[in-house]
């Protein structure tokens, strides 16, 4: 069966990476987490007190960075490495959600990293999701869907993941952190996050994952 390009693009934690992992689970595809790459480039730029705006130092980061996948064979995730380092939860903590839209505005760190996933999806076969891959990454692909859902039943989501990961976080200042990430990634300059003509919209508010699975299933089979 010939093998396309999944790509699920939205807002801030509207469930857009448990959707495209249970899909990629059941197509026996890739899955790529691309807004796992841009934490981890904030990370290691948070680690090395190298500030924002200091291209000269972001572009050598940059080049010195080495961002990989691996799989968990315990848990079946693909956790993300940093220099072959699995940085899994760090990048989920609240300080790089703070800064992580600051860092995705910079031209250098898009042209980067949206190269490396066009790499990795290149023999197709991959469900990636993010905010930029139905209109940049791979415009060509074969299923776009957009995603989208309440501010507040986001960040009750995004609360409760926190809290298995020990985090206790006020539902406020996780509502602040999404408008601001919302706004920032809407309005910047370079591939802003925005719906694709041919994109399908996805409101999962009132949905349960098992529903926006088949959602997406549906119209994967149409295109095969
Ligand atoms: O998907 P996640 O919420 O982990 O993404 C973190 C941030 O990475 C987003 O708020 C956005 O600033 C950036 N991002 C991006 N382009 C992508 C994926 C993520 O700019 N394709």
């Amino acid at each position: 069966m010939r093998k396309i390009v999944i790509a699920i693009d939205g807002y801030s934690s509207c469930g857009k990476s448990t959707t495209a992992k249970a899909v990629a689970a059941e197509l026996g595809y890739a899955y790529i987490d691309t807004g796992a790459m841009y934490r981890a480039v904030t990370l290691y730029l948070l680690e090395r007190d190298i500030a924002f705006d200091d291209l000269p130092r972001v572009e050598q980061a940059l080049h010195d960075i080495h961002i990989s996948f691996k799989r968990n064979r315990k848990t079946g995730r693909n956790e993300l490495c940093l220099d072959g380092v699995i940085r899994e939860d760090e990048i989920r903590q609240m300080r790089i959600s703070n800064s992580v839209s600051e860092v995705s505005v910079i031209p250098a760190v898009r042209h980067t990293l949206v190269a490396q996933q066009q790499r990795m999806g290149r023999k197709r076969g991959v469900v990636m999701d993010g905010r930029d891959i139905g209109t940049t990454v791979f415009p060509d692909a074969e299923v776009k869907i957009f995603m989208t859902a309440d501010v507040e039943t986001r960040a009750r989501r995004r609360q409760e993941e926190l809290a298995v990961k020990n985090e206790h976080v006020e539902l406020e200042e996780i509502v602040e952190n999404l408008r601001k990430r919302d706004h920032i990634d809407s309005t910047r300059a370079e591939s802003p996050l925005r719906r694709a003509a041919d994109a399908v919209l996805l409101d999962t508010t009132h949905m349960m994952i098992d529903e926006q699975v088949d959602f997406v299933l549906e119209r994967v089979s149409a295109r095969l």
